[in-house]
């Protein structure tokens, strides 16, 4: 049987990583034409559905980006599980004095945190994709959906997405700043950028993501 090696695993982990932080700011922007009115956000969404046309037949690229993006979160979450594995029984005797706090708190975080993004993103698409979690669940209006789920009276909705975005954040924080360090940002310098720099597109996609729901919350968007 072929044993990857654990380079090979990093590899595979920050370029999939990469996939999925690629998806998370075109869905921001496309999210963000909320604030443009109903028609621009249903018909974008409209849009969604026919991408490639006429080459491809309608829906055609939004089943390839799905199959693309499955992929990418089964290796994320394969190569993430081989990974700790191997570090476990590298070091099977537990440190007699571990030091309590290691690493920032996403980088201590990074399984739970992504057990949990992976719950809400199956909630998520429940909830907008298909509908049938949203109050409204009307595929031909999108925008009307998003509405009536983050409405004042639903405000346990806007608190679990921000508690979702926020540990996306987290996560990403920590992810993008070691995906950079695997493709070869070693140097100390290099590695202090890249730790800005993540920090830097975590809070973009944390406020983006978020002003959705709080625009919505507060009657911004209605
Ligand atoms: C408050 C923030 C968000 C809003 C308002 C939002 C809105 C939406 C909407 C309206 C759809 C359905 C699009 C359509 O089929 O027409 C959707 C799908 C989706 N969203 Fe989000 N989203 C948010 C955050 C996120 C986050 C943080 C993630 C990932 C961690 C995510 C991942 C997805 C995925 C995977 C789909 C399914 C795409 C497909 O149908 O192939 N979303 N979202």
């Amino acid at each position: 049987m072929v044993r990857p090696s654990s380079v090979t695993l990093k590899i595979t982990m920050a370029v999939s990583g990469i996939l999925l932080v690629l998806f998370l700011f075109v869905h921001m922007a496309g999210n963000l034409k909320i604030f443009l009115g109903a028609t621009s956000f249903d018909h974008y969404a409209h849009w969604l559905r026919s991408i490639g046309s006429p080459l491809l037949p309608d829906t055609w690229y939004l089943w390839i980006q799905r199959a693309v993006l499955t992929v990418a979160v089964l290796a994320h979450i394969y190569t993430a599980a081989v990974l700790t594995v191997r570090a476990k029984k590298a070091r099977p005797v537990k440190y007699a004095h571990r030091p309590k706090v290691q690493g920032s708190y996403a980088a201590r975080t990074m399984r739970w945190g992504g057990v949990i993004v992976l719950l809400f993103v199956i909630y998520h698409i429940l909830d907008l994709t298909t509908g049938n979690l949203n109050p409204n669940g009307d595929k031909a209006h999108p925008y009307a959906n998003v509405v009536a789920d983050f409405a004042p009276e639903r405000w346990y909705v806007t608190l679990f997405y921000t508690l979702a975005i926020v540990a996306v954040g987290f996560h990403l924080a920590h992810g993008i700043f070691s995906a950079a360090r695997t493709l070869g940002q070693q140097t100390m310098k290099g590695q202090r950028r890249a730790k800005y720099i993540a920090i830097a597109l975590s809070l973009v996609l944390v406020v983006g993501y978020l002003s959705v729901p709080f625009a919505v919350l507060t009657g911004l968007v209605d």
